[in-house]
Order: C-alpha cells, then structure tokens, then sequence
C-alpha cells in the first residue's frame, strides 16, 4: 500500500453493521461521518450485498460501446425518478469527481452541439470554498485551496466567485439587508468576463466540508437560477455529497425548488457498496446531442457498469421501501431544534449549519470575535482524533477562512440511524468537544 499518510496509523477494520464500524479487536466504532458522508444506508445491508453478487456472477462488465444492459436501464429510471422533473438521462461514472469531469465537458459539449463549432462558451465558472473532486480538471473550478495548492502550476483555472459563507461574509455585510450580493457578484462576473465565453455556473447547493455544511439564504438559489437562465449560462449542480437523500430531499436544490441543468451525484447513489456515480441531464441538453453529433465525446472503460447498475438498483429501492429520505428531513428538523441549541453554546462551537443529516460545526478560538485557531494547531483533526478515541468518526475540514486558517468538523451519520445511536452521537460529540478546550 501506498498509504494516505506515511506520518499516521490508522485502526484496520474488519467489517461494518448498520451505523457501526468495527476494528479487527472488535471494537465498535459508530460512524458519524457515514464514511466520507456516503454510507447513508449503514454497513450490512444483505440484500444490496446479494444483489451485486447476484449481477457479477450473471456478467458484472459489458463494454458500452458493444452492449445495452436491462440493469443499467433500470438504474437510470430509478436515478432519473429522484430528480426534478425534466430530467430524464444518465451518464454513469465511477465516482464524484468523474461525474463533475462529465459535467465540465458536457457543458462544453452542449454549446458547440447546439450553436456550432464556432462556439465560445468554455469558461465554468466556480466558488470560492467550494469542492467538486480531485481531479486536475475538477480543482480547477474548485476552490479548496487546501487541495489546489501544491497542482496551482498544473490547473487551468476558472473564474470563482465568493460562496454563501454568511457567518463570515465575504462583503462583510449581514442578511438580510446584504442583497444577497453572493449571488449579484456572479451576474456581475458573467458581464465582466462576457456571457459568450461562459458555459456554465457549477456549485454545492449545500457545501460540503470544505466550509462545513454551508446553507445559503432562501433567495440564493432561485436568484442563481434567473442569473444562469438571463446569460444563456448552464447551471450545474453538484450533489455529490448533498445528493440521494442526504439532506432531506432526493437532491438539495429541491429545498428551493430550483432545477438546474445537469446534476452530478456520487457517494450516496450506491451509498459505498459500489463506487459508482452519475450525471443526471435535463432533457434540454440531451437533445442537444440528440440532434447533433449524437455522442459525448467522453468514456471510461467502467462507465455503466452493470455489477455497479445494481448496486444502484438495490440501495434506490432499499431507500425507498425505508423512506430514508423523509426520515433524513425529520432528522433535520429534529437536530435542528434540539441540537443546535446547545451546540451553539459550546466553547469553541462559532456556529451550526446543515440541513437533513448533513451538519457543520465551526470551531473557533473566541467565539465573539469569531477569531479563528491558528492553522499549525490542526484543531479539527484533533476533534476528530479525540471522538475516534471515543468511539465515534467525524469528517474534519480546513482552511475556509483565509485558505490558511479555519476548522470544521462535518457530523453526518447513516440515514438509518436509530435514536439511541443519535443520542450517543451527541453525547461523544459534546464529550470530545468538552475535551477538546480543555486541552487548548
Ligand atoms: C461536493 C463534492 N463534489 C465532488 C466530490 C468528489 O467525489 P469523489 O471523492 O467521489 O471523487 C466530493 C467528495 O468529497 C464532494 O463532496
């Protein structure tokens, strides 16, 4: 193995069951950050397990250049069910950062599909604070800066504009008398650059761990949409982390009724029992290609594989038959008035975000002036080792203050998690916490 860290021991698991994790000693861990928030229907589930088993012993590969599958058909229906109506393709990938590659290219594509070669529109322009995959492609319209800076020479970079980071507001203004100047500025930026240039808009709906679960203000999104629509811009959603339930609603936009024009998902699509992701395209891009050259210039050999089309298959119905969507909401509502509450009292606790079962603590060093820890301390790593102490995974973040300083832990458990398992998330989670500043 060439190992994540050659500085860093990790515990070796043995296997998973429900919302728990268990190392080779047989110590349970419960896993609050459903691995990298994607195990949103727990470990152990038998009949997901069968149903891959079942394909791979039928035919688990069947190239898409020479076959059609039945199961990949079925995938796609089920994928395209849960999106907003008007969506109605698939493009399967392998993982999230391949399914925002497709989006990029896509997005390209459709221009020169529809208006000609001659088309002019490239530009993707991104956020500030944002992650859409690790890729070179990928962190060229992200902006980790974590994760861009040692490739900075190797990316072609695209335009960003700030995000929705309303705790600490970019323009230092305060909601709601702002104006939502967040999402002005890239109305302003497509004017600046000029719309001719620009394919399309891509961010989180809900961000990821880059800033910890960032939630926009109500108007952002239906102001974002009418911006991508008045400059002939595609609006790109990435979901691979909000998306499939993870938030309360089959794909985060859905809280705003908002309905972009391509939607990468990944993670929770087959929630880890098959590294499998996918592009979700309206119907007014696929008829684009439709009528055009007819093919997206794009492949990779295990793009709609059917082993992983039935992992999809198995873990959309288990979903369903166990409404874990609207179990995720009332989760959310739940964390929200109980949780929240109390987090915010906390030392080191700045603030609260999330949606659903996708939560984000910012932890700071003076919770008035919100001054943030300085970034050699590593204080959300040590959150997270402290709670892996004590039996419990979290997702730490870094950096979305200045690109240097700033941490946050992500709390995000399975879907399926039972109430006494909350309860004990929440009682480690404040331990570690408690444990925390007073080592600091
Ligand atoms: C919002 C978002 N986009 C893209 C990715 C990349 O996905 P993957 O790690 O599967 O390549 C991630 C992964 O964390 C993500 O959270």
């Amino acid at each position: 193995m060439f190992p994540r860290s050659f500085k860093e021991d990790h515990p070796r698991i043995r296997r998973g069951e429900g919302v728990y994790l268990y190392d080779e000693s047989g110590r349970a861990f419960l896993d609050a950050a459903s691995g990298a928030v994607s195990a949103n229907i727990g470990y152990g589930v038998e009949e997901v397990a069968e149903a891959i088993a079942r394909q791979t012993r039928d035919v688990p590969f069947a190239h898409g250049s020479v076959w059609d599958a039945e199961v990949n058909e079925r995938a796609a229906s089920l994928v395209a069910e849960l999106a907003p109506a008007g969506f109605g393709s698939v493009w399967f990938v392998n993982s999230g950062s391949e399914a925002m590659e497709a989006a990029m290219k896509m997005a390209r594509q459709f221009f020169l599909e529809r208006d000609g070669v001659s088309s002019s529109k490239y530009l993707i322009i991104g956020r500030q604070n944002s992650y859409h995959g690790s890729t070179l492609g990928t962190l060229g319209i992200g902006g980790n800066v974590n994760r861009r800076r040692l490739f900075m020479p190797m990316l072609f970079d695209h335009p960003k504009i700030e995000a929705p980071y309303c705790y600490r507001c970019p323009y230092g203004a305060t909601y709601p008398g702002c104006g939502i100047r967040c999402a002005e500025e890239l109305d302003r930026t497509i004017r600046r650059i000029g719309a001719r240039y620009i394919a399309a808009f891509v961010a989180e709906p809900v961000g990821g761990s880059t800033a910890g679960a960032l939630v926009p203000p109500e108007e952002y999104w239906p102001r974002i949409r009418e911006i991508c629509t008045v400059h002939d811009v595609l609006l790109i959603a990435d979901e691979v982390m909000t998306g499939c339930g993870r938030t309360g609603r089959n794909f985060a936009v859905d809280h705003w009724g908002v309905v972009p024009d391509l939607i990468g998902t990944a993670k929770g699509l087959a929630a880890c029992y098959y590294p499998v992701g996918a592009l979700i395209v309206s119907d007014r891009v696929a008829e684009a290609f439709r009528k055009g050259s007819g093919v997206f210039a794009h492949s990779h050999t295990f793009n709609g594989m059917p082993a992983a089309s039935a992992a999809v298959v198995a873990v959309l119905e288990y979903m369903k038959k166990h409404r874990l969507v609207e179990r995720a909401a009332r989760w959310g509502e739940f964390i929200e008035k109980e949780w929240v509450p109390e987090l915010v009292t906390q030392d080191l606790v700045g603030d609260v975000r999330g949606k659903g079962l996708l939560w984000g603590l910012e932890l700071v060093k003076d919770r008035v002036s919100k001054e943030p820890f300085p970034a050699a301390a590593g204080v959300a790593s040590r959150l997270k080792a402290l709670a892996l102490e004590r039996g419990m995974t979290l997702y730490p973040g870094r950096s979305m203050v200045d690109g240097e300083r700033g941490d946050n832990v992500i709390v995000a458990p399975p879907l399926v998690i039972a109430r006494e398992e909350m309860a004990r998330v929440r009682e480690i989670l404040l331990d570690s916490l408690k444990a925390l500043a007073r080592e600091l």
